[in-house]
C-alpha cells in the first residue's frame, strides 16, 4: 500500500464512522417519528363505552317515526288545505275549527282516515298511522 492509498483508507474509514454515527442518531429520531406516525388517528368505540366520551352520544332526536303533524301537513295535506282546493277547510282560517265544533274530533278523524267526499282517505298519506293523522289535524287546528 502506498502512502496515498493509506491516507485514502483512513479518510474513507473516518467518513464511514461518521456516516455510521449519523445513521444511529437518525435511526433514533426516526423511531420516535414512526411511533408518532403510526399512532391511531381515531379510536373505535362502542356505543355506551364510557371511554368514548360525549362524542359517541348518538343523535337521539332523529329517531325513527319522528314525523310531526307539521311535517305531514306540509308534505301531504298542504296541497289541498293550503289553498282550500275543492272546498277543503283552508289552513290559517277558522274553517277546520268550525268543523271541530260542529262534528267533534272523532268524526273529523274518522273522515280524515276513511275519506270524506273529495277528501281522500288519510289525505293521501297512505303510510300515516291513525295517531299521525290525528296529530296532523291538531296541527291544522292550531293553525286556525
Ligand atoms: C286531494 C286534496 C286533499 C288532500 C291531499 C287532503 N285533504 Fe283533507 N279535505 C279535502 C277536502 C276537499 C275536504 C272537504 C271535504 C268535504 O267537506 O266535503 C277535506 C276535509 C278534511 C277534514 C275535515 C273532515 C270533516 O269531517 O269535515 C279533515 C280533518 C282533513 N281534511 C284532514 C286532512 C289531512 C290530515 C290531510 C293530510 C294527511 C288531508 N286532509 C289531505 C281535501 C284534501
Amino acid at each position: 500500500m502506498n502512502k496515498f492509498a493509506a491516507k485514502a483508507v483512513k479518510v474513507l474509514g473516518a467518513l464511514g464512522l461518521g456516516l455510521a454515527l449519523a445513521g444511529v442518531v437518525q435511526a433514533a429520531v426516526n423511531e420516535e417519528e414512526i411511533i408518532k406516525r403510526i399512532e391511531p388517528v381515531g379510536n373505535v368505540c362502542v356505543e355506551g363505552d364510557e371511554t368514548c366520551g360525549s362524542a359517541a352520544a348518538a343523535p337521539a332526536a332523529a329517531a325513527a317515526g319522528g314525523r310531526t303533524g307539521e311535517s305531514i301537513y306540509n308534505g301531504k295535506c298542504a296541497a289541498c288545505h293550503g289553498s282550500g282546493v275543492l272546498g277543503a277547510p283552508k289552513f290559517g282560517t277558522n274553517e277546520m275549527a268550525q268543523r271541530l265544533e260542529e262534528k267533534g274530533m272523532e268524526t273529523l278523524l274518522s273522515h280524515a282516515i276513511n275519506g270524506f267526499n273529495a277528501m281522500p282517505p288519510k289525505g293521501t298519506c297512505a303510510d300515516c298511522s291513525d295517531d299521525e293523522i290525528k296529530a296532523t289535524i291538531e296541527y291544522m287546528l292550531e293553525g286556525s
